[in-house]
């Protein structure tokens, strides 16, 4: 496995692969890998004959309130998960490697970043549609996985490949959670013992809507409600919203379609959460 951190060495070091006629993998993460990075590795390593990690705490997706300074930052650890799964190549940049002096532009959609996460975090969607672009434009994949875990994220991603033309296949890999239900992040870390029974919560209340959904319940506010109530109801936890949503144009909605999507995202303690659960009318 090789690890570079400059972007000229990533592309002499795909070159080489994709004039052996290889196809390219890639994974953009920030780090601080678990097993639902991992997973995204697996499903790479199973479309691409060459796997690239990319691993970069983007600034430009931290507002100037959150945890840029503080986000974990295990490089030794990363490495190590990454060649015992066979990565190729890992590529962790320097800040000022990606964002040189005088840095000025960037990739924005218009619509699908003002909703949900957008509405507590403006200018993150920017950063994610920057970055993401910055890093195709390096790599140059064929193929690359996101996490199902950010599902507004993943939206915009296949939005913006579509719209941009860029030639890349993306795929989206279910979300991995622990035996409880509470989906793996890496900002589980922080949370305390009890902030952490408290985070299930979440997860308790996508699976309230996706019941009730199913068996035949029409009225999503009332479900809304339900999912507020239930989430509230645990100490340190302050919701930012409950929600459920057509699954692709991610509108919230008052009665069911056939393919929605309920989400969530809450303050634990200190710690911001964010899951999610696609639910298909029966
Ligand atoms: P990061 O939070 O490190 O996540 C990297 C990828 O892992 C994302 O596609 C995310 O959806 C996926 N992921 C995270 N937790 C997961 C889980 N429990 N199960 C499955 N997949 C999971 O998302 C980012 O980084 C950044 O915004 C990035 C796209 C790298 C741009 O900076």
């Amino acid at each position: 496995m090789q690890v570079v951190k400059t972007v000229s060495e990533v592309r002499s070091v795909v070159a080489i692969s994709r004039d052996g006629g290889e196809r390219i993998g890639c994974v953009p993460t920030m780090g601080a890998l678990h097993a639902g990075h991992m997973s995204l590795v697996v499903d790479c390593r199973e479309r691409s004959d060459f796997v690239v990690v990319t691993i970069f705490v983007n600034p430009t997706q931290f507002s100037p309130t959150e945890d840029l300074s503080e986000y974990p930052r295990p490089l030794e650890d990363d490495l190590a998960k990454c060649r015992e799964a066979g990565v190729d190549l890992v590529f962790t940049p320097e800040v000022h490697a990606l964002y040189p002096e005088g840095f000025e532009t960037y990739v924005e959609l218009e619509s699908l970043p003002l909703r949900l996460e957008g509405e507590q975090r403006p200018t993150h969607f920017r950063g994610v549609s920057t970055i993401v672009t910055k890093l195709f434009n390096i790599v140059q994949p064929d193929v690359a996985c996101f996490g199902q875990k950010d599902y507004q994220q993943q939206t915009l991603i296949r939005r913006m490949v579509r719209d941009l033309d860029m030639p890349i296949e993306i795929v989206v890999c279910p979300t991995v959670r622990e035996a409880d239900g509470l989906a793996l992040s890496s900002r589980n870390v922080y949370l305390s013992d009890a902030e952490r029974r408290s985070a299930l919560s979440l997860h308790a209340s996508l699976q309230l809507a996706k019941d009730r959904i199913q068996s035949g319940e029409t009225d999503l506010v009332n479900i809304r409600a339900a999912m507020h109530d239930l989430m509230t109801a645990h100490e340190h936890v302050t919701l930012d919203y409950a929600t459920i949503a057509d699954a692709n144009s991610l509108e919230e909605l008052n009665t069911p379609t056939s393919h929605m999507v309920a989400l969530v995202a809450a303050q634990v303690g200190k710690t911001r959460l964010i899951d999610n659960m696609v639910i298909e009318a029966l």
